[in-house]
């Protein structure tokens, strides 16, 4: 079992936490970093939240969820360590955590349906990171920067 970070904004609260009350069925850890309401919110916020727990190793991997998706994970993959990705499909949710090492799955309420969304998150959770060919890949997204910087600069 996994200990598991989930956030969402108020367009994404719903499924959030439907998918919660599934990970705590099958008997995950979970942290849930809110929201807990309809009333609107900024998914940049709980994006953020998830990631840090999750770089910081207070959770193995993360859910997030908004609207789409999309703008929750943009906000996740601006935490160092961090590799969200946003899927709409099982398969997706699976290859991105055996080729991509993706640690912080993203899912939009608006798009995708609950018994889909509960598919993919089991998917994402039986998968694993393949290594391999895929190492040295997931190592340069990793050695990027945010703000274009290169490590040189930073230095
Ligand atoms: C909120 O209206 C919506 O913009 C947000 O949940 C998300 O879809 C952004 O990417």
């Amino acid at each position: 079992m996994a200990r598991i970070a989930a956030g969402a904004d108020h367009a994404g609260v719903q499924l959030k936490d439907v998918l919660v009350a599934h990970l705590r069925e099958l008997g995950h850890d979970v942290a849930d970093c809110g929201t807990w309401g309809l009333d609107r919110v900024d998914y940049p916020d709980f994006g953020e939240a998830v990631a840090r727990k999750v770089a910081a190793g207070e959770a193995e991997l993360g859910l997030c969820v908004c609207g789409t998706g999309i703008g929750i994970a943009m906000a996740a993959n601006k935490v160092a360590g961090v590799r969200a990705a946003t899927v709409h499909d099982v398969t997706s949710a699976r290859l991105t955590r055996q080729h991509n090492d993706a640690n912080v799955i993203c899912l939009g309420e608006r798009l995708v349906g609950a018994e889909l969304a509960k598919d993919a998150l089991d998917a994402f959770l039986a998968a694993a990171f393949e290594g391999g060919r895929h190492g040295p890949r997931v190592a340069k997204i990793d050695a990027l920067l945010p703000g274009d910087r290169t490590r040189d600069e930073t230095s």
